[in-house]
């Protein structure tokens, strides 16, 4: 059985595999979470020896990281398109498809692989699935609108409840809460993400589809490629 230093392993490896994609000029999408975080040290590795890249990071998380590793940032407002993007997830299948946000950067995370060209995830071994839904799904929500959602997922035959952290309510970057929800194994992802998307006062949830390109995944000492 594997460790949680193998997962770590695999990881590292993967996001290592990815960051050889990235080549000069190019605007890079920075992911959040703890296998982002590896491409992320690897990047900065890269731009001390000489990487020209402005990077677009998904996450206060990450724009710490990245500043701190002299890796030169824009502000997505002035981005028209991202080169690449290199981010984690909580779950995959081998059809490309996700549920992100465990982390809680779901939102921005969306917004960067919905402007990126080349979208690449990364991942250890644990996180392939053959249905997505064991992880819950995670819903940004506008505060004012929590009690609603919570009942409008319940009436959809799903359980929910409210992510706190140290007592109180989890604040996403943006101040909005999540919504962890659990619809059991999820057999049409599109259309549980479509139910999602018309609820009044949801932002954004953690159903990724057709958000990548290629699923990088560490196994053992080899990255295996998923892709289209
Ligand atoms: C952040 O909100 C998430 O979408 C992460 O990308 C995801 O939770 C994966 O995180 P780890 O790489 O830490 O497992």
């Amino acid at each position: 059985m594997k460790t949680k230093s193998d997962f770590e392993r695999e990881k590292e490896l993967a996001a290592k595999e990815a960051v050889k994609l990235i080549g000069d000029n190019m605007i890079v999408g920075l992911g959040t979470g703890s296998t982002a975080y590896y491409a992320i040290m690897e990047i900065g590795q890269r731009v001390k020896e000489g990487l020209k890249i402005k990077a677009v990071p998904t996450s206060e998380e990450t724009e710490k990281l990245a500043a701190s590793l002299n890796i030169e940032l824009i502000d997505i407002k002035t981005v028209d398109a991202i080169d690449l993007t290199i981010d984690g997830a909580d779950e995959f299948t081998s059809e490309l498809m996700m549920i992100k946000g465990g982390g809680g950067a779901l939102f921005r995370e969306k917004i960067v692989l919905s402007l990126t060209k080349k979208k690449i995830i990364i991942s250890d071994s644990s996180k392939k699935v053959e249905m997505l839904g064991k992880f819950k799904v995670p819903v940004e929500v506008v505060p004012f609108a929590a009690n609603y959602v919570l009942k409008q997922i319940a009436s959809k035959g799903g359980s929910s409840e409210l992510r706190m952290k140290d007592g109180r309510e989890f604040l996403t970057d943006q101040e909005n809460y999540i919504i962890d929800a659990d619809f059991g194994l999820i057999d049409d992802p599109k259309t549980l993400s479509t139910l999602l998307n018309g609820i009044e006062g949801v932002l954004a949830h953690g159903l990724f589809i057709e958000l990548a390109d290629q699923i990088i995944m560490g196994d053992g000492d080899t990255a295996i490629v998923f892709e289209k």
